[in-house]
């Protein structure tokens, strides 16, 4: 039989990592085989300490829960940290599951990445057709390049090295 699959969880103790981790585990996902740190233990926008985890683990998913969020007033006071943290972290983390052997990772983005006066309701083809909104801008650019670069590793890779990442917007936290 195959051992459950080696699972790194970034972002476990967040309101998302959080609930994903709980779901693992009533799906029968042995403890013992979900990766957790701390931001503490392990910053993300390292990319030198997020390479030798990877390197040292043997991950084989990722849920990439990990990420500097915040609202309207955070967004609009921080922006130099919205998107260089959330650049950073993913970057770092998609890339180092890459060269590991990663092949499947879940990107978590945000409904923020569509256009401010995107038509109701939202069709996912409505990405990139307008202006976002300006408080958060920063933040919704990084989102929509952790989703560039999903689709960019697939489109280069998925056929060579069976990568599948996925990019969820999950609008209803
Ligand atoms: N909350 C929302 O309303 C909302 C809406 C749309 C999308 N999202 C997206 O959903 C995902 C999860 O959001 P959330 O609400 O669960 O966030 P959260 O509760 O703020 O949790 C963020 C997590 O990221 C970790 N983290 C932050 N910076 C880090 C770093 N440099 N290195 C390592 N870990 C770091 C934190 O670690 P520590 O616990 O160790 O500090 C924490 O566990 C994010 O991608 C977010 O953009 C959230």
């Amino acid at each position: 039989m195959n051992a459950p699959p080696k699972i790194y969880m970034a972002g476990h103790r967040g309101m998302v990592g959080s609930a994903i981790v709980r779901q693992l585990l009533a799906n029968g996902q042995p403890g013992d085989r979900i990766v957790t740190h701390t931001h503490a233990e392990l910053d993300l926008t390292d990319q030198s300490a997020v390479r030798a985890f990877f390197a040292t683990e043997q991950i084989d998913q990722v849920y990439l829960a990990a990420a500097k969020v915040g609202g309207i007033h955070a967004n609009n006071t921080y922006p130099a940290e919205f998107i260089y943290q959330n650049l950073m972290m993913q970057a770092n983390v998609i890339d180092a599951a890459f060269r590991h052997g990663v092949q499947k990772l879940l990107f978590l983005g945000s409904s923020c990445i569509y256009p401010k006066l995107v038509p109701q309701p939202m069709r996912e083809d409505a990405l990139l057709t307008g202006t976002l909104e300006p408080t958060n801008e920063p933040y919704a650019i990084a989102k929509i390049a952790g989703i560039k670069l999903c689709e960019s590793y697939n489109r280069q890779f998925g056929k060579s090295h069976g990568v599948d990442y996925r990019s969820v917007m999950h609008t209803k936290l």
